[in-house]
């Protein structure tokens, strides 16, 4: 999506360790007519799957999936972090490991929210080494829908979830690929 790789260009930085700072724009300002356009074509990109549902986790996914739902008119779902589950058999439970935080959650969704008779897609802003979205799709799976695909705004093509993610395969459309990013150049896939 050219707006967005124009915009990431102009407006992202590239701290240490591998980490793309997009927060003037997507992760903590939003710029609301840029997502509206990001949600528009994630709405063009899976126009032909039957989706009932999109799925994301909190936080920074849940505006994304806010804005490209009202092109699908399907209610959004998000998956909660959670430091001590109540494992009640109400919830659909997950661990996912961050890499960039250190530290494991517990990810949890009430089963009331997502059935065997759902079509999802699952929507996130960044996909790094994947294990937010290979919990979401562990969720999927203990919920018995049907995993239609995955958007994502920004994949770090260098790093492993893109690839393991689609080798399950599932259809991941990402927006923006970046291949490669140092201090003054940043690259992506075509
Ligand atoms: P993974 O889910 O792909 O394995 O990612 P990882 O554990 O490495 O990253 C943990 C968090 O950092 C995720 O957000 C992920 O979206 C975000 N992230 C990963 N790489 C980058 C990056 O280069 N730039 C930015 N801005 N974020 C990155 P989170 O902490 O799970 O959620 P949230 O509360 O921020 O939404
Ligand atoms: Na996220
Ligand atoms: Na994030």
């Amino acid at each position: 999506m050219q707006l967005l790789k124009d915009r990431i260009l102009k407006d992202g930085v590239v701290k240490p360790g591998n980490i793309l700072k997009v927060d003037s724009f997507l992760n903590h300002q939003m710029d609301i007519d840029l997502i509206n356009e990001i949600g528009k074509e994630f709405k063009a990109r899976f126009s032909d799957c039957p989706i009932t549902k999109i799925l994301t986790i909190e936080a920074s996914g849940i505006g994304i999936a806010c804005i490209a739902a009202q092109y699908f008119h399907v209610p959004v779902v998000f998956a909660k972090k959670s430091q001590s589950v109540n494992l009640d058999g109400e919830m659909y439970c997950t661990k996912i490991e961050s890499f960039t935080h250190k530290k494991v959650y517990d990810v949890i969704l009430s089963k009331k929210f997502l059935g065997p008779e759902d079509h999802v897609l699952l929507i996130d802003d960044f996909l790094a080494n994947g294990c937010a979205l290979l919990g979401l799709i562990d969720i999927v799976k203990k919920s018995g829908a049907t995993l239609e695909g995955a958007g994502i705004v920004i994949e770090k093509g260098f790093q492993q979830g893109g690839q393991q993610i689609r080798d399950m395969g599932v259809r991941l459309e990402s927006l923006a690929i970046i291949d490669s990013m140092t201090d003054d150049s940043l690259t992506f896939r075509e």
